[in-house]
């Protein structure tokens, strides 16, 4: 392997000598007559190999020596010794010389000298690599065991969720039942009711499993801000009447177009509804319950608000509720559903605000630019890569 070397010796006949064997090998030849040249010479082109004469005038082979392994304590460093130096030998050897040759110098002994240098150097990226490699595979390893421990924690929490579900779904259908037999339409109408809720929060919980369990490609597209949120209005305040909680829609509409993938962006703005949805049907408290959505333009992004007066969050609840799997609500929450909204908010690029007092009630505030450039829609896919866990 053609390497370069560093050639040091006062004596120009043995510098010439040295470096034309050398070049002949093949190899790329620097020549220095004394140790400060050498020095510099070595800082400024780091070659990999010196070979030194250990008796200069000025710094000698030994200081030099121990300066180049300062400098780099991987440079190989082959010593030039004179008849019956063996004392220096042996101290340079001790300072970590890779190995000595003796004058006159001959050459079929330095290209030993050489290639049992060109091995250690081979041997130590071999073993670099080998690291590197073992390094990578401990990443991976503990990767691969977050990722698990979050699939077992996934899974208790969904089968918490789907308990949950279950025992909403047979109180429905007891209702249904006993609707039925009393021919009574009022307990039949609310144990449908409780069906199709139970139901549409099976859908919900889905399609949040579904999102986080496989990395989501954005299918962007120019959409009506106006036409979207009417959408979300009339999909979201006919389920949140049903439940006897007042709604009210501010849709601004000139509001224009923004670059957004709607059926996303619904998902994650439904975590919200459901949520406010929750905390209202939780409050005792009050007699009257109320959730607000806003749509308009502020400045360069859209801001969708969702706004209710239920039981509101206290600020150590406030500081978790973005944790995967972080809920309050015991077996009807599976915590998935504003982890998966900021993900998908963070993916179009926008922020989520969140303000709460408790017992008063919350407001979300999403904030999606009007305008994502292509590359930044694609760096921000790439940052947000979700695990693959199913
Ligand atoms: N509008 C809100 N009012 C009060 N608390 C809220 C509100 N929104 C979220 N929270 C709190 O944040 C927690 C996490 O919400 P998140 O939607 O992630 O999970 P979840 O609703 O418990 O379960 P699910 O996965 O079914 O949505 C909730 O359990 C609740 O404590
Ligand atoms: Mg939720």
């Amino acid at each position: 392997m053609k390497r370069q070397i560093l050639i040091v010796d006062d004596e120009k006949d043995i510098r010439d000598v040295l470096a034309m064997a050398l070049a002949d090998m093949g190899h790329d030849v620097l020549t220095a007559g004394e140790g400060e040249q050498a020095l510099r010479l070595f800082r400024e082109a780091s070659p990999p190999i010196v070979v030194t004469d250990i008796k200069m005038p000025g710094m000698d082979g030994i200081d030099l020596l121990q300066k180049l392994k300062q400098e780099n304590p991987e440079t190989e460093v082959i010593m030039i010794t004179g008849h019956g130096d063996l004392d220096l030998a042996i101290r340079s050897l001790k300072c970590e010389a890779t190995d000595f040759i003796t004058k006159p110098i001959n050459i079929d002994v330095l290209e030993i000298a050489l290639r049992r240098v060109e091995e250690r150097i081979v041997t130590r990226r071999q073993l670099r690599e080998y690291t590197e490699h073992l390094e990578q595979l401990i990443r991976e390893k503990s990767e691969l065991q977050s990722r698990l421990s979050s699939l077992g924690l996934m899974i208790g929490s969904i089968s918490h969720g789907i308990k949950g579900l279950l025992t909403g779904l047979d109180g429905g259908i007891y209702l249904v039942d006993s609707g039925l037999s009393k021919k009574d339409p009022r307990t039949l109408a609310e144990g449908w009711g409780a069906v199709k809720l139970t139901i549409s929060r099976i859908r919900k919980m889905m399609l949040d499993i579904l999102y986080y369990a496989k990395e989501r490609e954005l299918k962007t597209e120019r959409v009506d801000v106006a036409r979207f949120a009417g959408q979300l209005a009339t999909l979201f305040g006919k389920r949140i009447q049903e439940l006897h909680i007042e709604f009210v829609s501010e849709v601004d509409p000139l509001a224009g177009e923004f670059e957004a993938d709607p059926t996303y962006l619904q998902a994650a703005l439904a975590n919200i509804f459901d949520n406010a949805v929750d905390a209202c049907l939780k409050d005792d408290s009050k007699m009257d319950h109320r959730i607000v959505f806003n749509a308009h333009r502020a400045a360069d992004d859209i801001t969708f608000e969702i706004i209710d007066n239920g039981v509101g969050m206290d600020s150590e609840t406030q500081k978790k509720i973005f944790t995967l799997f972080f809920s309050s609500k015991g077996a009807e929450g599976t915590g998935l559903g504003l982890f998966v909204t900021q993900k998908i908010v963070e993916q179009h690029g926008g922020r989520i605000k969140v303000r709460s007092v408790i017992g008063h009630g919350s407001v979300f505030r999403v904030l999606i630019p009007q305008r994502a450039t292509a590359e930044a829609h694609h760096n921000r896919n790439a940052e947000h890569r979700l695990p693959v866990l199913l």
